[in-house]
């Protein structure tokens, strides 16, 4: 085939039948045997006149090498040209739906849950964890021994209460050197290798930050006492002799909270014990102070903070007097926390823009993938849930990831009150088996875990640790010294591993810095480790159930019942038709009648009972009977979504919907 071109007017036109001149042999020539002026006279380009309106040309087929006239006159061609536009066309339509595709999937996928929602938290006090030196106190290569055992339960998170350098007036809460161990728990090398081995099984590390006070040991407070500068403002001081103090306010811990220092010659505050002066945080140097501390930790790598105490952080600086609860309470008489109302000591004006400064920081070093790093704050704001919700984010100013809700600790005494929460038990309050009862222990983490929000376990509710009675003589914590009643050594008692000596806890034969509770043979890990109906599995069950049911993680929560027995409550999630109702028991055996409650199915299936015999059983919504103490799991089908109908009870801290064909999640 061989083509010819020909030029009429303007255009060009490539005809069958003429051969192409520039294929044709030259006379056997070769091409390497011409000048490169005939090369050039030969090749086809040149002998095209395409400005001629007579000029005409001949070719067969392209050939490696044509010139751009000529491969012009080929692309011109329309069985080349239709291609090539529909070509061109295909791959902009592809790529601008690609990009809408992408855009649209990133606009309406919902945030995937980070480290810190997507299990438990568990709560270590190191002095009660594990003892790897056999001295009678926990430390941190007994975590570090001991972590396959938070892996078993599925947890990803750990917040270890203080093991920094600590004078231990307070058991590490007051600080002597913010950033070093005490030797009591070992080094800074057991420090990083602890970190390592935590990081290496998937666990997030959660440190104690106490900004409020140090010990009065660190350097800046002796160097503040002696006006050394720049340490003199380092903490709040104010002019008093030893009769006459500054205010009225008193100290958590009770009593005044000034303290007549000799060789400054003035009081300081202190919010906790004499030995934990308030730091102050008007003064530029300490929050830069701080500040440091914190990116010291973050550049070893730990994963986030607990904000100790932050609702003490900033004072008044009129310093003026609180006024009592009871007015007509003599002044001298007051001196513990409840008797003043305390306007000028508590939750200050700039409190959350320190607490935001430090969370910028945070957000500065959570930019490495995959490194979020976490913000949860302690503050007792008792019924005061206004204060609570002002440390959470907004869109607008970004602060703790949640604050500690200690509401839930109140519900045996009135249900009516529970919400979503994170906790029911920490280093500063009774355990929940003894103040509830231990038969309610089950039930009390089935409602903690399939409750919406970030369940936190302090060290031993696993088992169902119950607190330890400690002769008054033997009171070790400062608060229990002060008030008997107010002590906090019975939920801080060594952890119970096993029943061999010292409940697997330590080596020590001369015992351990608290007594172990005598029901250790019975309730420790090894005991209950593969016994299915024991407070351990039945708490592991429903971890991994938890992380693996949508409608409990990251689904809707609405308050179904309650009754001076039994709380019942509804989780499930829009797209997905299975659906689960809670009914923890915390009163007497009962029979639940949800019948009047409109959305519910007729039947449910138990799908987790802490009664092991209840397991799988059917039960009518007319009456669902739960034991004492039960926490029953119920598991129904339905495409109607109960949250549409009782949006008033229901909750949801981001909605998002599940697309089964499709298998995503979208916002909904
Ligand atoms: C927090 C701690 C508590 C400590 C106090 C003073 O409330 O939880 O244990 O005693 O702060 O630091």
């Amino acid at each position: 085939m061989s083509l010819t071109r020909v030029s009429r007017s303007d255009s060009l036109e490539l005809h069958e039948g003429v051969d192409n001149a520039a294929f044709q042999e030259d006379g056997g020539r070769a091409d390497s045997e011409k000048t490169d002026g005939q090369v050039a006279a030969d090749c086809p380009s040149s002998s095209l006149n395409l400005d001629g309106a007579e000029s005409s040309y001949t070719q067969i087929k392209p050939y490696a090498g044509m010139s751009k006239e000529v491969l012009l006159l080929y692309s011109r061609q329309a069985r080349y040209r239709l291609p090539r536009e529909i070509l061109f066309w295909l791959v902009i339509v592809s790529t601008l739906v690609l990009l809408a595709v992408n855009i649209t999937v990133i606009a309406l996928s919902p945030r995937c849950l980070s480290w810190w929602q997507s299990s438990p938290v568990y709560q270590i006090y190191p002095r009660s964890f594990k003892d790897s030196n056999n001295d009678g106190i926990g430390d941190l290569k007994g975590i570090q021994d001991k972590l396959d055992h938070l892996n078993y339960l599925n947890i990803k998170a750990i917040w270890i209460s203080p093991f920094y350098k600590s004078p231990m007036r307070d058991f590490g809460y007051d600080v002597e050197d913010f950033r070093d161990i005490d030797p009591i728990f070992g080094t800074m090398k057991d420090f990083d290798d602890l970190l390592v081995s935590m990081h290496d099984k998937g666990l997030r590390l959660i440190m104690d930050f106490i900004p409020n006070h140090s010990s009065d040991n660190h350097v800046w407070f002796q160097n503040s006492r002696r006006r050394e500068e720049p340490y003199t403002d380092y903490y709040v001081w104010a002019n008093c002799t030893r009769d006459k103090l500054p205010n009225n306010w008193v100290s958590v811990f009770g009593n005044s909270s000034w303290t007549y220092d000799s060789v400054r010659e003035q009081c300081y505050l202190h919010q906790f014990l004499k030995e934990q002066p308030d730091l102050n945080f008007r003064n530029p140097d300490v929050r830069r102070e701080m500040t440091d501390i914190i990116r010291f930790w973050l550049d070893k790598g730990v994963d986030g903070f607990r904000m100790d105490a932050v609702k003490h952080i900033l004072e008044a600086p009129h310093l003026r007097d609180e006024p009592q609860v009871n007015a007509s309470q003599p002044p001298e008489q007051v001196n513990t926390e409840f008797e003043l109302h305390h306007d000028y000591t508590y939750t200050q004006v700039g409190l959350h823009d320190i607490l935001r400064g430090w969370r910028a920081e945070l957000d500065t070093y959570s930019r490495e993938p995959g490194r979020y790093r976490f913000m949860v704050t302690e503050s007792y704001d008792y019924e005061e849930i206004d204060k609570t919700m002002m440390y959470y984010s907004t869109d607008f100013a970004r602060e703790s990831d949640f604050p500690f809700n200690f509401y839930l600790m109140d519900l045996p005494q009135g249900l009516s009150g529970a919400r979503a929460q994170e906790l029911v038990g920490n280093h500063d309050k009774p355990r929940m088996s003894s103040s509830v009862g231990k038969e309610y222990i089950s039930a009390i983490n089935m409602m903690m875990l399939t409750l919406p929000g970030t369940p936190t376990t302090y060290y031993g509710e696993e088992i169902g640790m119950e607190n330890v009675h400690i002769h008054i003589e033997d009171i070790q914590d400062p608060f229990g010294k002060f008030d008997p009643n107010a002590s906090r050594d019975p939920q801080r008692s060594p952890m119970q591993w096993s029943s061999e000596p010292n409940a697997g806890f330590s080596g020590n034969g001369t015992g351990t810095w608290l007594p172990i509770h005598p029901n250790y043979t019975t309730v420790n890990v090894e005991a209950q480790k593969g016994n299915d109906s024991s407070v351990l599995e039945q708490y592991r069950r429903l971890s991994l159930l938890r992380e693996s049911e949508m409608a409990l993680h990251r689904g809707w929560m609405c308050f179904v019942w309650s009754d001076v027995d039994v709380f019942v409550y509804l989780r499930e999630q829009d797209g997905l038709d299975r659906a689960f109702l809670v009914l923890i028991n915390l009163g007497r055996n009962a029979t639940t009648d949800l019948s009047s409650i409109s959305g519910l199915p007729e039947h449910f299936r138990v799908h987790t009972s802490t009664v092991p015999k209840n397991q799988g059983r059917s039960y009518d919504r007319a009456a669902v009977p739960t034991k004492k103490g039960e926490g029953l799991l119920l598991e129904f089908s339905s495409n109607q979504r109960f949250h549409t109908s009782h949006a008033s009870s229901c909750y949801i801290s981001e909605r998002a919907c599940y697309l089964n064909v499709l298998d995503i999640m979208y916002k909904c």
